[in-house]
């Protein structure tokens, strides 16, 4: 059996999560903001985040297929789901669980960007800066972690560990 280790407690995740959306609210005065979920990792941060912000949010998902079953990404990025509306012209998030290489979010990126959006920012729960191939600008970061692999609060390996209330390291 693989071994958990806690790295950031259920609490602590909240009461950041609520700072984030303390400034967001600052920054869309007047919303709405479409926030745009990556399944299916963000599906906890998204809700979470939603529920904390007082501006007027409206919720669209998105999919990928990049990682397979396996710890490192596989370089190759495919819209699996779209979104179900129009964005041209409206305030949007996208709401990511982790960035790592930054493939999967530059990818998104030049899709978001043909789509004319009003705004386009980035939200993520957490950053893994040293594992960084693409640059990205990340506008609201949960925290910054070490190149550990992280598991639970949405975060899987191979589909498991997603609804685990802590984030945690998982060793061999
Ligand atoms: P990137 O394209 O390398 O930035 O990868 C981003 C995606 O890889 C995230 O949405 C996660 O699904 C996955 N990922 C990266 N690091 C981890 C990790 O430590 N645990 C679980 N998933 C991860
Ligand atoms: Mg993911």
């Amino acid at each position: 059996m693989p071994s958990l280790r806690v790295l950031l407690p259920a609490e602590k995740i909240h009461a950041r999560i609520a700072e984030l959306a303390a400034q967001i609210d600052r920054d869309y005065p007047s919303g709405p903001v479409y926030l745009v979920g990556i399944l299916k990792g963000a599906c906890f941060f998204l809700s979470d985040l939603a529920r904390a912000m007082n501006t007027p949010a409206r919720l669209e998902f998105v999919g990928i297929s990049s990682y397979g079953r396996g710890k490192t990404t596989s370089g190759e990025v495919r819209l699996t789901k779209d979104l179900d509306v129009s964005v041209e012209g409206q305030h949007v998030i996208m709401v990511e669980d982790i960035v790592d290489s930054g493939i999967t979010l530059s990818y998104l990126i030049q899709i978001f960007q043909q789509r004319r959006p009003k705004s386009l920012r980035i939200a993520t729960l957490l950053d893994k800066p040293d594992r960084r191939q693409r640059a990205v600008q990340v506008d609201y970061i949960g925290f910054q972690i070490p190149d550990e692999f992280v598991v639970g609060f949405g975060l899987d390996f191979a589909e498991d560990y997603r609804n685990l209330r802590d984030i945690c390291i998982l060793g061999d």
